[in-house]
């Protein structure tokens, strides 16, 4: 049985002090709620400290980070390496967003020597895949997510992969409000899971965590993670508020 994720992705959003907020009324409310899933907190590295700390005080949740730069070390101004990471205590890191592809020209050869350096590191890389309106529209999205799936990761051996965490979020519906069917996503799930299958064999495909994003909320949770290959959501917007994420993850325990 795959135990359930639920990662918020915050994006560039929230001022010191609202980030500080949001994560004590996370808190506060697994506390509460009691959610029985794994919870990552992805916030931006300016506040991973802060959350960081928050984290291991209360043991209710891990922490991500949103990227990371694929070299050890040296003279990448503005960069942050996953040695960095680790100091702190981070756990996981988003790999390969959609916004991360499309705005600074991350390619799979990239994304696949991040996750590399991730796993020397022990992070576990949440490796996002995605197709764009266009290739939907073309039919076009198995390919494409073949693709993305096999450049990204097929260079790993079975032990580094029993170490992943996939995130399919196709791109026309983040931020969108308009949100996958559980359908059209348990479709591509499954075809990832297959994938990984065959060339990893079925034990590793049955224990890798597959998770949904675009425009998941605490409206539609239940009805995706219902989903036998959907293992949990990768959440935007719906994040930045506690009592919507928290909702989210008490849908994940079921
Ligand atoms: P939204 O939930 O805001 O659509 O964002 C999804 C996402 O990109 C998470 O990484």
């Amino acid at each position: 049985m795959r135990r359930k994720i639920v990662a918020g992705n915050w994006k560039m959003n929230l001022d010191f002090q609202e980030a500080q907020d949001l994560v004590e009324n996370i808190a506060n409310l697994c506390e509460d709620k009691q959610p029985d899933c794994d919870i990552v907190i992805c916030p931006p590295y300016l506040y991973l400290e802060m959350v960081t700390d928050m984290a291991d005080d209360t043991q209710l949740f891990y922490v991500g980070a949103q990227n990371v730069n694929e070299n050890e070390s040296g003279a990448f101004t503005g960069e942050v390496s996953a040695k960095m990471l680790d100091s702190l205590g981070t756990n996981f890191c988003i790999v390969g967003h959609s916004e991360r592809r499309k705005y600074f020209n991350e390619d799979n050869a990239v994304l696949a020597a991040k996750i590399s350096k991730l796993l020397q590191y022990q992070i576990v890389p949440i490796y996002c895949v995605g197709e764009v309106l266009e290739e939907r529209e073309a039919n076009t999205h198995f390919d494409v997510i073949k693709k993305q799936v096999e450049e990204g990761l097929f260079h790993l051996d079975v032990a580094d992969m029993e170490n992943i965490v996939i995130a399919y979020e196709p791109v026309w519906a983040i931020g969108t409000g308009k949100t996958a069917t559980p359908a059209q996503a348990e479709e591509v799930h499954k075809f990832i899971r297959t994938l990984i299958a065959e060339k990893y064999g079925e034990d590793i495909a049955a224990q890798m965590r597959i998770l949904y994003g675009g425009s998941c909320n605490a409206k539609n949770a239940a009805d995706l993670f219902a989903q036998p290959d959907i293992d949990g959501g990768l959440i935007g917007g719906a994040s930045l508020k506690a009592e919507d994420f928290i909702s989210i993850a008490v849908q994940a325990s079921k």
